[in-house]
């Protein structure tokens, strides 16, 4: 049995003065069983406790680190802007740098804003797509999760997912104007787009990372892209957890289905708070100063983030960056999903490019509904069994686990066998 002592009591103390411990809810392992981590530093594929234990990390600060942790490209390139001045609130040259290199990947997005957080980057997007449209309506989709702003809440996934629905404190009038509806379920979202004709914006993350990973179906999104246009509706793809995780071009290259809008996050501000919305020109130029949709930030394109999100794309455009990463990942989830059809157990290994869920209790996912049966306890168990053996994965059934570059054949194919081990011991 490790000892997290040190852990515990620095947990405790942070209760006092911060709400649950924490600044961001699943960090307190709530319904877990086991204490919450507290962690003092990263180096490329591992994490350390206060108390000194090592963990491979399988989060990856929810999929933000494609590097791994301290990659020193980053480092580098951080270190050298904070010395040059870490916040000025006026324009630097490298927010146009990221930004073509973005707009690079991603045609869809003749046009970027810098943003902060992925909870501004998704609000700011539908506030721009009602005024675009005219209309006010939101459609989105079950155990999505857009981060936490008010009209995203209703039905969402991550955090939410095991609460009443949305949270409290969001206007009545907010949670009309959101509608939520089972996520893949073609028939439906097509009904409802063509009998209100009051929807602005459908959002969806178009490879689902918040009910553990559960990727659209190619039908399921080409039946949105052709019932917006119909509709008159903004179709906003959140590709905060996908955009240049499952590779360049994010799920809309996967799928080869282009939105009018895009939400980046995590990947792109490489581990340091940035994120952004982009889209066509002509709805994007409807922002302020030109438009009239306003949307401002004090650190919106911050240039240490901006240099960090400059560096990362540097390395992840190598051209066999994804083939290796996919490769890495087949080295872990392979195996592990042998063992799942060698022992007959319910469970669903999901996997694409270098993003993972292991479910338990279920043996298909496609939407939120089919989570109903989750194995709660036994997931408990699987993560307690990983973290006490020095193994670190999202900790939630409800969210997905990432493999970054920084990972090792040796410490991959250990957590293979221990995983492959539980499974034969179930
Ligand atoms: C798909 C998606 N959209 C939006 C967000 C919100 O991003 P942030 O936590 O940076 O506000 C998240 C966060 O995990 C996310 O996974």
């Amino acid at each position: 049995m490790i000892s997290r002592k040190k852990s515990k009591e620095l947990f405790s103390k942070a209760s006092e003065v911060l709400p649950g411990g924490v600044n961001s809810p699943v960090r307190a392992f709530v319904g877990l069983g086991v204490a919450p981590l507290v962690v003092e530093k990263g180096k490329r594929d591992r994490i350390w406790d206060v108390d000194g234990n090592s963990y491979i990390d399988y989060c990856g600060s929810w999929g933000a680190l494609i590097l791994g942790h301290a990659p020193s490209p980053i480092v580098k390139a951080a270190t050298k802007q904070v010395k040059l001045g870490s916040t000025f609130g006026i324009t630097t040259a490298v927010e146009e740098s990221l930004a073509r290199r973005v707009v690079g990947h991603l045609p869809s997005m003749e046009k970027i804003r810098f943003v902060s957080s992925g909870t501004e980057a998704t609000m700011s997007a539908l506030r721009l797509a009602r005024a675009y449209a005219g209309k006010s309506l939101i459609l989105k989709f079950e155990g999505n999760y857009h981060g936490h702003s008010d009209q995203l809440l209703t039905g969402a996934g991550s955090g939410v997912s095991h609460l009443p629905p949305g949270s409290a404190g969001i206007p009545k009038e907010m949670v009309q104007a959101t509608r939520s509806l089972p996520y893949n379920d073609i028939e439906a979202a097509r009904m409802l787009l063509r009998t209100n004709s009051e929807i602005a914006a459908v959002i969806l993350e178009p490879i689902a990372g918040n009910m553990g990973l559960v990727p659209a179906t190619p039908a399921f999104l080409q039946m949105l892209r052709e019932e917006t246009k119909r509709a008159g509706a903004v179709l906003i793809f959140d590709e905060v957890i996908s955009g240049f995780r499952v590779g360049l071009r994010g799920a809309q290259g996967y799928y080869g289905i282009e939105p009018d809008l895009t939400c980046l996050g995590k990947i792109v501000g490489g581990g340091f708070p940035a994120a952004a919305f982009g889209g066509k020109r002509e709805i994007m130029d409807m922002l302020a100063p030109q438009g009239g949709v306003y949307q401002a930030g004090t650190l919106s394109g911050n240039p240490v983030a901006m240099c960090a999100g400059v560096a990362t794309l540097a390395a992840i455009e190598n051209p066999s960056f994804y083939q290796e990463l996919e490769e890495k990942t087949l080295l872990l989830t392979e195996p592990v999903k042998r063992a799942i059809q060698r022992r007959g157990i319910k469970a669903h290994l999901a996997q694409i490019g270098s993003m993972f869920s292991l479910f338990f209790g279920v043996t298909k996912v496609e939407s939120k509904e089919d989570l109903k049966d989750l194995d709660h306890a036994l997931f408990n168990r699987f993560f307690s069994y990983l973290l006490e053996r020095g193994v670190y994965i999202s900790p939630s059934p409800y969210e997905t686990s990432f493999v970054s570059s920084a990972h090792t054949e040796a410490h991959l194919r250990y957590t293979q066998r221990l995983i492959t081990a539980f499974i034969d011991s179930l």
